[in-house]
């Protein structure tokens, strides 16, 4: 596949204005929608028609792949015409935006462009004010084929985070490639110094006690208390509970259809980085969730996350009171009587299969939920391997 970081931004599809005295209105230049100076996960869609043709692809001179239904597409192309789509870019920081440059889907079978639309801006991604023309939402004419870019210049700068583009007719289907122009307002560290993950990311990586990771795991709940509830999943042999961060929109419910993920660290309880990682990604959810970060609100709205810092918290803490000087290899690995958790998962498939076998599926034996044998709960059970 061909990756269209060819093909420049050009100066001669300007059109000029009146009225342009103002040096603070002068034109911006182009955020980065082409140059991938913007990432993907800054822009977002209301829909897409294929992954080929996601919101990724929306930007300016994007090349297709060589064939049709390509998995690199040329444009980015919206599922169904018949709701209000749109495409949206986070510019991470506040941005004076200046315009936009539209363009058609690249396609040798296609007759794909946006003829009109209008264009929304935003500070959190939740709230949209529209641009108007003073009257009524103002509506921008696009493209007239599908090749050529066009330049729409906002009569007055818009100062924001996000901007959205809202087609409201179009030849062909919804598809359109994309440059935004932009200032940023803001130096670049202020939204990255604090949330992003980059190089330079200042961490406060340090070990967390047990007490320390209740707190931790108390104030991100605090922070952020309509996405995440704690809860136990049992106490470990020495009494400690086993917590577990819930991360969804809806905290607490299972959602019909929506799918559920759980990261557990600490089954080994000296083997300590698994713990760390976990507590730095709530904290980094959380915090992106309320900065409006879309990839994120997209998991968090999407899916029941599950994180299970430490499963064997005795074994951390046995390993920590003798620290790494004292203790070797093994103490704090297993659990107090010696299991290996990590491989000690009591083997359900041969139950199901059997019971499958046998016919007993799922009237006799349900397949969504099956209960541990008893043989591994019994109080004589001894090391299994
Ligand atoms: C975004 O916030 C800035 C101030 O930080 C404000 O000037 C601007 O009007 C806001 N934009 C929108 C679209 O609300
Ligand atoms: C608009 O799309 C149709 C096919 O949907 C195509 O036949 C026509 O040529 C297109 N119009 C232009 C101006 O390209």
């Amino acid at each position: 596949a061909i990756v269209g970081c060819s093909g420049t931004w050009r100066k001669d599809f300007h059109r000029t204005r009146i009225g342009y005295g103002d040096s603070n209105a002068r034109e911006c230049p182009p955020i980065g929608m082409e140059s991938h100076r913007i990432e993907d996960n800054q822009i977002r869609a209301s829909s897409m028609l294929r992954h080929g043709l996601g919101a990724q692809r929306g930007r300016l001179n994007m090349q297709a792949g060589a064939n049709e239904d390509d998995y690199y597409d040329g444009a980015w192309c919206a599922e169904d015409d018949s709701q209000t789509q749109w495409i949206e870019v986070d510019t991470r920081r506040t941005t004076r935006f200046t315009g936009v440059i539209t363009q058609g889907r690249d396609s040798s079978i296609h007759d794909d462009f946006v003829t009109t639309f209008f264009v929304g801006f935003s500070n959190d991604s939740q709230t949209w004010m529209m641009y108007t023309n003073g009257y009524e939402e103002m509506i921008f004419h696009g493209n007239v084929d599908k090749d050529t870019p066009v330049l729409s210049e906002l009569p007055e700068p818009v100062v924001a985070r996000f901007i959205r583009i809202y087609p409201l007719t179009w030849n062909g289907s919804l598809c359109m490639r994309l440059e935004v122009l932009g200032c940023p307002v803001t130096p670049v560290h202020s939204y990255y110094a604090q949330n992003e993950v980059v190089a330079t990311d200042d961490l406060d990586f340090r070990h967390h006690s047990y007490k320390d990771m209740r707190q931790l795991m108390k104030v991100v709940n605090e922070e952020c208390p309509t996405i995440t509830r704690t809860y136990s999943l049992g106490k470990s042999s020495r009494g400690l509970k086993i917590y577990a961060m819930e991360i969804s929109d809806n905290p607490g419910d299972h959602e019909l259809g929506e799918p559920e993920f759980r990261y557990t660290a600490g089954i080994h309880g000296n083997e300590v980085l698994g713990r760390e990682l976990l507590l730095l990604l709530m904290q980094y959810l959380c915090r992106e969730y309320r900065d409006g970060n879309p990839r994120v609100r997209n998991l968090v709205q999407d899916t029941r996350i599950h994180l299970v810092p430490s499963l064997n918290p005795d074994g951390y803490e046995v390993a920590a009171q003798m620290g790494s000087e004292f203790g070797n290899w093994a103490l704090g690995l297993w659990t107090e009587e010696g299991f290996d958790i990590f491989e000690d998962f009591p083997d359900l498939n041969s139950v199901l299969w059997g019971a499958e076998e046998r016919k007993w599926v799922p009237y006799r034996v349900p397949n969504n939920n099956l209960p541990i044998p008893e043989r591994y709960l019994s109080p004589d059970a001894t090391v299994r391997n």
